[in-house]
């Protein structure tokens, strides 16, 4: 029997975020609403999650000292990673110790914080197919790797980051060098370790939302949502739609590789598994142990979106996974470099059929920072993508006079 306390009570559910950008907001907002205390934790003030949650913390999550200092001092029943940035080490000896349960498990946020464990878990543990790859820490080895393995043309990575940061595409030999020196800047640590990997001609990726969540039986059960499509520019999510339309065997395979990922990742919740298809053939990529930024679509096609699943499946509530309607996001950038922006044209995107839209609140605009998402439903989901856009391109951010 799973017992909901008063939020700012003695008997509260307390939990608490770890990161709290546009996807952590909507789990604070989905857990609120359910009556659980939230604590959101960011590594700068007034993160778009700060703004909604009981309580803002604001501290280094990289640091394992300030991470079990402010885990002690709040006491949470659960800690939920919503970025991989996190001292994951230091989750793995608290919920060892039993001070703390980390969602899914601390293993699979240690797994997934980096390229190297997860791809390596399912590549030679699970066996699962993934591109070709080595791990590199020098431009020898990537040369070398690239001439005896990996062939032309190739994708380097650095072995720590997301959102394609310091991720570029080697087509031949003179891009080498070039490739080596833009993922050393664009790392989020600076050890130098790459992953290169063969380049996948796939006819189209998707996202597999896949749930572990308690059945009324108390066991965990596997759901899947319907696949989610979407296209990425320069390792950056700009547009995805639901359901993507797969051929079953497709299908079938997609959903048997994210039961595989995620039976042995373990613990409750949602989890974003990345895949490439072409015809009947589909390979992992990766996975988030959380809500995925592609699933934002989620909030205008399911009865229940990602965030909602992931606070249910946590919480040890049942879920329903169904779709509600096809439909698009897509999304709002910045466009400028500036501290409180404004936006004009929000009334004219929501003039576009059967459109919503979520402005994050992020303090701090950048030209490629997503500040915000356009979305759209429709019978038909090429209507709803095109509607998603054009909403996404009536909204105009721009720096105050
Ligand atoms: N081996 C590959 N072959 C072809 N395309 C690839 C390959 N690896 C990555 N890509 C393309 O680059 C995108 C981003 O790659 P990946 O997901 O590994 O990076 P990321 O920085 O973790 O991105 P995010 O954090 O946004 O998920 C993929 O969604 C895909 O479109
Ligand atoms: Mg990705």
């Amino acid at each position: 029997m799973t017992t909901f306390g008063t939020p700012l009570s003695p008997n509260a559910t307390k939990v608490m975020l770890l990161g709290s950008g546009e996807l952590g907001k909507e789990v604070l907002i989905a857990l609120q609403r359910l009556g659980v205390e939230t604590i959101a934790v960011d590594r700068y003030e007034n993160a778009p999650g700060q703004q909604v949650a009981h309580h803002a913390r604001t501290i280094t999550m990289s640091d394992p000292a300030q991470l079990k200092a402010l885990i002690e001092a709040e006491k949470p029943a659960m800690v939920v990673p919503e970025i991989e940035a996190i001292a994951t080490p230091m989750l793995e000896e608290l919920e060892a110790a039993g001070v703390v349960r980390v969602i899914p498990t601390a293993r699979a946020a240690r797994l997934t914080m980096d390229r190297e464990g997860i791809r390596r878990l399912a590549a030679e543990t699970l066996g699962l197919a993934t591109s070709p790859y080595v791990f590199c820490d020098s431009l020898a080895e990537l040369q070398a790797a690239v001439d005896s393995k990996i062939g032309y043309p190739c994708i380097v990575k650095p072995v720590m980051s997301s959102s394609g940061k310091g991720q570029s595409k080697i087509s031949g030999p003179a891009d080498v060098q070039k490739a080596w020196d833009y993922a050393m800047a664009g790392g989020r640590v600076s050890h130098g370790r790459v992953i290169v990997e063969g380049f996948i001609d796939f006819d189209y990726e998707i996202t597999q939302l896949t749930v572990r969540a308690k059945g009324a039986s108390g066991q965990i059960e596997t759901h899947f949502c319907d696949p989610i499509g979407h296209i990425q520019v320069s390792g950056d999510y700009v547009e995805s739609w639901q359901p993507h339309p797969m051929h079953p065997t497709a299908l079938e395979k997609a959903r048997q590789i994210s039961k595989a990922v995620t039976d042995n990742l373990g613990g409750q919740g949602l989890f974003g598994v990345e895949l490439f298809v072409k015809g009947e053939d589909v390979w992992f990529s990766e996975v988030s142990p959380r809500p995925h930024d592609t699933g934002m679509v989620t909030m205008t096609t399911q009865w229940q979106n990602e965030f909602e699943l992931h606070a249910r499946a946590i919480l040890g509530l049942p879920v329903n996974t169904s779709l509600k309607s096809p439909g698009a996001s897509a999304v709002i950038y910045g466009g400028v470099d500036a501290l409180g922006i404004v936006f004009d044209g929000v009334a004219e995107a929501l003039q576009v059929p059967n459109t919503d839209i979520r402005l994050f609140g992020k303090p701090e605009s950048f030209t490629k920072r997503r500040m915000g998402v356009a979305l759209a439903f429709d019978a038909d989901v090429e209507v709803a993508r095109s509607n998603a856009k054009l909403a996404a391109s009536k909204v105009r951010p721009h720096t105050a006079k």
